[in-house]
């Protein structure tokens, strides 16, 4: 497996058939299903919960699904997600009365654990639970919806947040999550991202192994 990772976002794929939409970027060459989960309340717009990843697990989806939750609160959700079938969770630390509990929570059921860092939220919040972290979801849009412009300061941050996680432990990931494009994945990766959540600029072009595969193509 390559060390770069390729994760669509589902939030732009035609949710009439998610089932052949993530069959189909899967066999386009994407690693990762990314499964935006949205409350209406933590952020302003209203996905879909954890019934819809249990029927994708049941329609025969066995690729990983990345549940990145913007939802407050946060720990309910966690334990459903985790039975309907997440291979990974993360959450806004801003969204939990408790995060270092609720990243306990995520282990406890053997999914990777991640927090979720806004374009405005300092990176001392990962700082003093680095050791419970398998992954960092660097924000690069504000939270909400997809089809947003790459914050360009994201990339200063991308490098600050590497650095970070190296000086604890070089095996944290860290994906980066909101307008990227076929244009900027590149300096995304130079700048020291491993995982790329992509929603528009996959399910907006009518052939996703194309655009998958140019996407792979910029990180080679
Ligand atoms: C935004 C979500 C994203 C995002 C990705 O709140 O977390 O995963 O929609 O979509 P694009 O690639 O269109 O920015
Ligand atoms: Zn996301």
């Amino acid at each position: 497996m390559s060390a770069f990772q390729i994760a669509p976002s589902i939030l732009s794929a035609d949710f009439a058939k998610l089932g052949e939409e993530c069959e189909a970027v899967i066999a386009a060459g994407a690693d990762i299903i990314h499964f935006d989960v949205m409350d209406n309340h933590y952020v302003p717009n209203l996905t879909f919960g954890p019934m819809i990843c249990s029927a994708l697990r049941h329609y025969g989806i066995t690729a990983p699904i990345d549940v990145h939750l913007m939802v407050s609160p946060v720990d309910t959700l966690i334990s459903a997600f985790a039975d309907a079938g997440a291979t990974s969770i993360s959450f806004h630390p801003e969204a939990s009365q408790h995060v270092h509990r609720s990243l306990e929570l995520i282990a406890s059921h053997n999914c990777q654990s991640g927090l979720a860092i806004n374009p405005a939220t300092p990176l001392c919040a990962i700082e003093n639970v680095l050791s419970q972290l398998d992954y960092v979801l660097l924000m690069s849009v504000n939270p909400g919806f997809g089809g947003q412009s790459f914050i360009p300061e994201s990339l200063d941050k991308i490098r600050a947040t590497r650095a970070m996680l190296n000086s604890y432990n070089e095996n944290i990931k860290l994906y980066v999550d909101g307008g990227v494009t076929l244009d900027n994945v590149r300096a995304i990766a130079d700048a020291g991202a491993d995982t790329f959540i992509a929603g528009s600029a996959i399910f907006n072009g009518a052939d996703y192994l194309s655009s998958i595969s140019a996407i792979r193509s910029k990180l080679s």
